[in-house]
């Protein structure tokens, strides 16, 4: 048994348990999972629902040598890390969607939530939430048309173990490589992932600001950028984006 892999059956959020983990001096790579999560957190305070038996819930305790201002590129290095591992177990080609989800052409199939506090400078947490043995009839009506799950994806059931342990393996693997290579290489490697690129989108900030346009996909600082009709660039820090018709 590992000691750095606190296993549980149950609890609130895998990214709680391991944010409290780095306060007390977890180690880097020291990752939590969960059967399942009665308040797992998605981005935008959102809920991530979190049943037993179908779905990956886990947060891995990173200690890199970024500044903390840098933590969000934590979640382009994730999700480079996620889809690499799915490509290369289960033969698949995975997309991204910024600023951080796992996709297959227009379905969600997992998300990336990177946390951190004050106490535990120094530290963040990765968490990663995937849609792995779902079947359609699972997911809640007003999800259904736009998520997907890895059997849905390979048309085979996935040993989650598994694929926790190459995730958390894969994901410190990239933390390396970011740091040896820079922000500007995994942006490189992000963007030939990008299933948003060149489609039309709707972006709400946080503030409730509303821009329709081409995404133009992220640059190597992580910004979106996004022509909207009237010719006007935005660059695109934070918030949500939406494929529109
Ligand atoms: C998103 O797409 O909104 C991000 C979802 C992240 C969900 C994962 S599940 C494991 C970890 N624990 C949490 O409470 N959230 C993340």
């Amino acid at each position: 048994m590992d000691r750095d892999i606190i296993r549980l059956e149950t609890t609130d959020s895998t990214n709680r348990v391991a944010l409290d983990a780095a306060e007390h001096g977890a180690v880097h790579g020291t990752a939590v999972i969960a059967g399942s999560q009665y308040a797992g957190r998605g981005r935008l305070g959102k809920v991530w629902i979190s049943p037993p038996g179908s779905g990956l819930y886990c947060s891995v305790v990173v200690r890199p040598q970024l500044d903390a201002a840098n933590y969000p590129q934590l979640s382009f290095v994730a999700g480079l890390a996620v889809a690499a591992v799915i490509d290369q177990m289960y033969g698949l080609d995975t997309g991204l969607k910024w600023p951080n989800d796992i996709y297959f052409a227009t379905k969600k199939c997992g998300g990336i939530l990177i946390e951190s506090r004050p106490a535990t400078a120094m530290s963040a947490v990765v968490g990663i939430g995937l849609n792995v043995n779902t079947e359609a009839a699972m997911f809640p009506d007003e999800i259904c048309e736009r998520a997907t799950s890895l059997f849905l994806q390979s048309g085979r059931k996935v040993d989650i173990e598994a694929l926790f342990i190459a995730l958390r393996e894969e994901l410190l693997t990239h933390i390396s490589w970011l740091e040896t290579a820079g922000f500007a290489a995994i942006m490189k490697r992000w963007r030939q992932r990008d299933v948003f690129f060149g489609k039309r989108l709707e972006w709400l900030s946080v503030n409730g600001e509303r821009v329709v346009g081409e995404s133009l996909g992220p640059d190597d600082q992580g910004l979106l950028h996004v022509r909207s009709d009237d010719g006007t660039l935005h660059q695109i820090l934070s918030g949500d984006v939406t494929l529109v018709p």
